[in-house]
């Protein structure tokens, strides 16, 4: 803390010197002055009391220990460093996961204010990111067909479910969400006609209430579908499923921020309504098994996935990141081999989000979402998979330029979290796990909650979802293509430097 010109250690020393004296000097002043000065003595008072603590008795701090209150300064500074960097000194392409004009996006299409922008791209125009080929013969507006998929039509199910928009709010848990973001994420997923994934929370309770189309999802603890011994109850989850809201069901393998790992709930978070939904107590870390006990091999994964779509009646999908693609094709080998698959595969980006996961995981594990993408499209194609199954893929695909990256790679349909909560007023404090989200979405606190107005963050959701379709709509129409099933990798230029070059041969 010190250098040539500048010795901390001796700034620091006087100033421990100097409340010492102040403290006298303002009981001087007291006494023999004016009675007020003691209001300072008192200050000075508790100053030095504070730093023959820091300096004699405490001993875990070595800095407090050497330089008294001024070391803690330091700590104050750490403390609000993230905020000063966010709000003074970083630049508009620095932060991560998003930087500023990718949050910016999100937050003007939520206000529905226009998103034009002056002068020139803010990024780093000529470095690895992708960019998109445009035609020369742009589509006309009236030739430009809906966008229509059906999910289950392989199978021929009565119970088939029809997404007219591209894009779909991805699994958030009731327990990483606090209740009045999941009321405004499902009201403004029913005006938006999208539908909301539950996340592995348990029973929708919350999210039943907002009358949203809803896509159970089943993580590894199963809760809300589980018996005694953790396994699925056939019961419960048949009983589920025909709640005329829930209209399909997803086995989560795996999550792009922590594959390999169980989903993760701190103590923090649980409230004894959290508890009661799950099934779990109290005061200790909710950690679920790495994965399903039933898919311990490709074969039982298989059967396990018949089970749940016999069982519920609905089209059923299976969430997972891509780790070793090997494993990904043994399964659609054995997929062929008993000649079942899943209504929807749903490829989930390294990259991805999560309310809590350990750092290693979140930094070091999964494939990235594009060339994971690539992978498995090229997997499916090579072993005739492709068409017996949608595919949807996650992974910071929060803007209409990001969806034509994934639809162009084979998705059918796109997945986004982090989205979905910037649009309602996410400002990044990457706070999720602590119970302290400032603005009211990954917290159960009452008081954190009241700054979240459901009615104004549902129309939010909503100017979301119809801002950025109808961008998409138009870069659609400079591809010059009619409907999504014409996007290809042809479609992006992708610079040698990106990770996506070697997948797509650039
Ligand atoms: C707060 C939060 C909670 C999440 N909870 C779940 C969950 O319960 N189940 C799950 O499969 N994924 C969960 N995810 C991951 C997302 O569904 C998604 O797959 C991932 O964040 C990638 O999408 P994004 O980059 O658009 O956020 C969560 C993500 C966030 C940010």
């Amino acid at each position: 803390m010190s250098n040539a010109n500048f010795d901390l250690h001796v700034v620091a020393r006087m100033t421990n010197r100097l409340i010492v004296g102040l403290f006298g000097a303002f009981l001087l002043a007291g006494m023999y002055i004016h009675f007020s000065f003691h209001f300072l003595t008192v200050f000075f008072l508790m100053l030095s009391v504070m730093n023959v603590f820091y300096l004699r008795v405490q001993k875990k701090h070595a800095i407090l220990r050497n330089f008294g209150v001024l070391g803690q300064v330091r700590y104050m500074l750490e403390g609000v460093g993230p905020e000063l960097r966010q709000y003074l000194f970083s630049s508009d392409t620095e932060e991560r996961p998003f930087n500023r004009v990718e949050r910016s996006e999100v937050y003007r299409k939520a206000k529905g204010v226009d998103s034009a922008m002056s002068f020139g791209s803010a990024l780093n125009y000529d470095a690895t990111e992708i960019k998109i080929r445009h035609s020369m013969y742009p589509t006309a507006a009236e030739d430009l067909e809906p966008f229509r998929i059906t999910v289950g039509e392989e199978r021929g199910l009565a119970s088939a479910y029809t997404l007219t928009r591209p894009v779909m709010i991805s699994a958030m848990s009731y327990g990483s969400l606090g209740a009045p973001a999941i009321r405004a994420l499902g009201r403004g997923a029913r005006m938006a006609g999208i539908p909301m994934n539950t996340g592995e929370g348990g029973h929708p309770k919350h999210h039943l209430m907002t009358g949203a189309d809803l896509i159970f999802q089943m993580g590894t603890a199963k809760f809300g579908v589980r018996d005694e011994h953790g396994l699925l109850d056939d019961d419960k989850l048949r009983d589920l499923a025909a709640l005329p809201e829930v209209k399909m069901v997803e086995i989560k393998c795996s999550q792009g921020a922590k594959p390999g790992k169980g989903g993760l709930l701190p103590r923090e978070k649980i409230t004894r309504e959290i508890s009661e939904l799950r099934g779990v107590p109290m005061g200790q870390d909710v950690v679920s098994p790495p994965s399903h006990a039933e898919c311990a091999s490709p074969a039982s994964t298989v059967e396990f996935i018949q089970r749940v779509q016999e069982v519920s009646g609905v089209p059923v999908g299976i969430k997972f990141c891509v780790g070793d693609p090997e494993e990904v094709r043994v399964l659609l080998e054995e997929m062929n081999h008993q000649r079942i698959y899943p209504d929807y595969m749903s490829i989930d980006g390294g990259e991805g989000g999560t309310g809590a996961a350990p750092k290693p995981y979140l930094d070091g594990f999964g494939m990235p979402l594009l060339p994971a993408l690539c992978k498995v499209q090229r997997l499916l194609a090579e072993l005739g998979v492709r068409d017996k199954l949608k595919v949807f893929a996650a992974g910071k695909l929060i803007n209409a330029a990001k969806w034509v990256h994934g639809l162009a790679l084979g998705a059918d349909a796109i997945y986004t979290a982090r989205g979905f909560m910037l649009a309602l007023g996410c400002i990044q404090s990457l706070q999720c796990g602590n119970n302290t989200c400032p603005v009211g979405i990954t917290t159960h606190d009452p008081d954190l909650q009241h700054g979240l107005d459901i009615e104004d963050k549902a129309e939010r959701v909503k100017n979301y979802v119809e801002g950025v379709t109808h961008d998409f709509d138009e870069l659609m129409r400079s591809l010059g293509v009619r409907s999504t099933r014409e996007l290809s990798p042809a479609h992006l230029y992708v610079p040698p430097a990106s990770i996506l070059a070697p997948e797509i041969g650039a």
